[in-house]
């Protein structure tokens, strides 16, 4: 049986450190989410953001926009916020309706305030091994990876999606922690041969179950970025019950890697207030 690599777990201990941070900080850091449109799934997501601010002593608000808001709109509420001393950090709940471009929105947000790590210069500094805010996803599993001592260098990663939140700064981030990368999506050949060469296998793909245990080798440690509901309860994109009878090592959904991207974002916040109290910093 694979070792489940509890997030849960790990997200209360990161929890238990940024309290701390937090009680010494002259200023409570403060959260803005732009929320557009009525998906149930997307409005779960940002309570559960503004509970987790709650609870740990953090400010957040969030701005809601009907599905037909123009970009235009959204851009002049970006850079309002920008210019609001009170708000330390911006987010804006993806996925966003199609007539949305989220990169040219990202274009205005202010690279000290995008929680997100999606804006052009933090993805940039991502690419460079310098990074400063980093997309909360693929950071997390880089802090659930490292409490299990994991090891990462020299070793082969496979990562199965390449969206601009996961795939792509996935694959930088174990580029910058020297393995050796392999990036497959919808186009990809043989795509399951692939994933039998992978040590740590990163799924991000966004259908139910699509990733059997024909797909892993015993030593693999399966990270499983999915989360779809089934009926009462949640799975991945990885056939959990069946891939864990094979892997080294596996995230379970849900308890893995959700609770991981909640605590990086809470940790992306309070670093985000702190880079815009230092001053002098180039924005
Ligand atoms: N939608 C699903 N996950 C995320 C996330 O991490 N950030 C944002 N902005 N939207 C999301």
């Amino acid at each position: 049986m694979a070792i489940h690599l509890n997030g849960k777990k790990v997200a209360e201990e990161l929890y238990s450190k940024l309290l701390l941070e937090v009680s010494l900080l002259p200023i409570v850091p403060k959260l803005a989410v732009i929320l557009v449109g009525s998906d149930p799934a997307s409005q779960t997501y940002v309570k559960t953001k503004e509970k987790k601010c709650l609870s740990l002593g953090l400010q957040s608000e969030t701005f809601t926009y009907s599905q037909d808001v123009t970009e235009s709109e959204l851009i002049e509420k970006i850079k309002k916020l920008n210019e609001d001393k009170s708000v330390h950090g911006v987010l804006i709940q993806l996925p966003l309706p199609a007539h949305i471009n989220k990169n040219r929105l990202m274009e205005y947000l202010s690279p000290l305030k995008d929680v997100d790590g999606l804006t052009p210069d933090n993805a940039g500094r991502l690419a460079q091994g310098i990074p400063r805010l980093i997309p909360c996803t693929p950071h997390g599993i880089m802090a659930l990876l490292s409490f299990y001592g994991i090891p990462i260098e020299g070793k082969r990663v496979v990562v199965l999606g390449r969206s601009d939140i996961v795939g792509k700064p996935m694959a930088q981030l174990m580029i910058n922690a020297n393995a050796t990368v392999t990036v497959c999506h919808s186009k990809t050949k043989e795509i399951k041969e692939i994933c039998q060469t992978a040590d740590i296998l990163v799924a991000a793909i966004g259908k139910p179950k699509w990733l059997g245990p024909d797909f892993v080798k015993s030593s693999c440690s399966v990270i499983d970025v999915g989360i779809h509901r089934e009926g009462e309860t949640f799975c991945g994109d990885v056939d959990f019950e069946e891939v864990e009878k094979k892997c080294h090592a596996i995230t379970p959904v849900p308890g893995g890697v959700g609770p991981m991207t909640i605590a990086l974002l809470m940790k992306n916040l309070v670093l985000a207030a702190s880079l815009q109290s230092k001053p002098g910093r180039r924005p």
